[in-house]
């Protein structure tokens, strides 16, 4: 029987899924490549290997593509695999899909049921000589960093105690350690999280197990000098729910924002929750503390921003709730109470970190795609409180950058951004080099890739 994808927004267009991998070498560059580019940009997203089980399905059930571009002596070469998880083998040699709903093991063929259901599509992250392709609802999954072979599920030499394991690990650049978690630590929709803390060799030096207030999607968190926080905002899982068929995931905007703060090597007694209004927050630019002052910069929204993780009770998607803005929650650990302030950023031009980067959609320029898609990138100057834009060009979208600084000891923001373009209308895939000094103006570099890259989630630059 021959394969045919459902003909679906998430299907179709430039969502067809590519299934390609190979290798390119010596990619054609228009322009100049910065002698800086001197390493590899990972990239990772899902790529559908079949058609879905029950249909359709959520771009974020497909199956994990990684991709990397290679710069050396001003040259690029390509190379794409897909991950070989556990579903993706079993379904290879099936040659149809077997899991089913995302996030749903209730929906699976009974042939799998048991099996790690990780698609290890969401982030791609070198730590300890490995690279880790990575699917919140799983553990890691090793990969080779020179071929992209998979080398198998990762459990850091059989400590790893969780089930799952964060897409958003943290990286200390002054000491190498990995802050990680899992949340549904011990099974979907339980209130389960193990936090780890993993030393630069790779071994898990710290451990604290604690319940969330309530079972929710924690994509992203923040690591501070000091201090971990854990972000429970209200995209909810019920067991009962997903057993009933309906979404994994559902927005209830009757629930609180929770913000757990706990010392980097604490305990569990050590967390402290804090409480906030309800907003939708999935990614969040930076976290630091000023001693007991501890600032999370949130991506936020006063609704639900993921159409696809419905309301609760039904309520119809609000588009203008789901305007996300930078915006700031300031914990005070010195004070009394279990509250926290916000603040748009916009008007607070202060520091530590003083550059932020993030796709942007900007409303005076056309969209070749719908209004959720990104038509420009962002360089927010948090000294001067003033945001720049890119433009990727008419017909055109971005996937998300990776920054890359000018030298080695650049000040904080000196440097290129390195960012996959769609050429929506062509359905073509090209890679732009921007100059942050100067980044509206024309890229300093165009590497043409002879391949449709569907969007990837996340990607990591890795130095030469
Ligand atoms: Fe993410």
């Amino acid at each position: 029987m021959a394969t045919t994808f459902p003909d679906t927004p998430a299907f179709t267009g430039f969502n067809e899924p590519c299934r390609f991998e190979g290798e390119v070498y010596d990619l054609v560059v228009t322009g100049t490549l910065p002698p800086a580019l001197a390493g590899t940009f990972y990239r990772c997203g899902p790529d559908p290997q079949w058609p879905p089980l029950l249909g359709d399905d959520v771009r974020f059930n497909g199956d994990g593509m990684v991709s990397m571009f290679r710069f050396a002596g001003g040259r690029v070469d390509f190379r794409s695999r897909y991950v070989r998880t556990e579903k993706f083998v079993l379904e290879r040699a099936a040659r149809r899909a077997l899991f089913g709903a995302y996030r749903n093991p209730f929906t699976d063929d009974p042939s799998v049921r048991g099996k790690i259901r990780g698609t290890a599509n969401t982030h791609i992250i070198p730590h300890a000589g490995t690279l880790l392709a990575l699917k919140e609802d799983s553990p890691p999954v090793a990969l080779d960093p020179d071929s992209l072979e998979t080398i198998g599920n990762w459990d850091f030499a059989g400590k790893l105690t969780s089930q799952t394991f964060t897409a958003h690990p943290k990286i200390d650049p002054a000491t190498g350690e990995m802050f990680c978690f899992g949340y549904a630590a011990t099974g979907i929709s339980t209130r389960d999280v193990a936090y780890y803390v993993i030393d630069a060799q790779g071994s898990i030096i710290h451990e604290v197990w604690f319940e969330m207030p309530y079972a929710a999607m924690m994509h992203d968190w923040v690591v501070t000098q000091d201090y971990v926080v854990f972000p429970v905002v209200p995209i909810t899982s019920d067991i009962e729910r997903t057993k009933a068929g309906r979404p994994a995931f559902m927005w209830d905007d009757r629930q609180d924002v929770f913000l757990g703060v706990l010392p980097r090597f604490g305990t569990a007694s050590d967390l402290r929750w804090f409480r906030g209004p309800c907003r939708f927050a999935a990614h969040f630019m930076n976290g630091w503390n000023d001693g007991p002052l501890v600032h999370v910069d949130a991506v936020a929204a006063e609704g639900n921003v993921f159409p696809f993780f419905p309301d609760v009770r039904g309520a119809a998607f609000d588009p203008q709730k789901a305007l996300t803005y930078l915006t700031r929650w300031t914990i005070d650990l010195a004070a009394d109470g279990d509250g926290y302030t916000e603040t748009r950023l916009s008007a607070t031009p202060t520091l530590p970190n003083a550059h932020g980067f993030m796709l942007s959609a900007d409303p005076d320029k056309p969209y070749a795609g719908n209004k959720l898609m990104f038509n420009s990138v962002a360089h927010h100057d948090y000294a001067r409180a003033k945001t720049t834009l890119a433009y990727a060009g008419d017909g055109c979208g971005f996937q998300e950058p990776v920054f890359v600084p000018r030298s080695p000891g650049a000040s904080e923001g000196d440097g290129y951004l390195v960012i996959v373009r769609n050429r929506l209308l062509e359905r073509a895939s090209d890679v732009v080099v921007l100059d942050v000094a100067d980044l509206s103006a024309d890229p300093v570099a165009t590497i043409a890739v002879p391949v449709r890259l569907r969007d990837a989630i996340h990607g990591s630059w890795v130095a030469a």
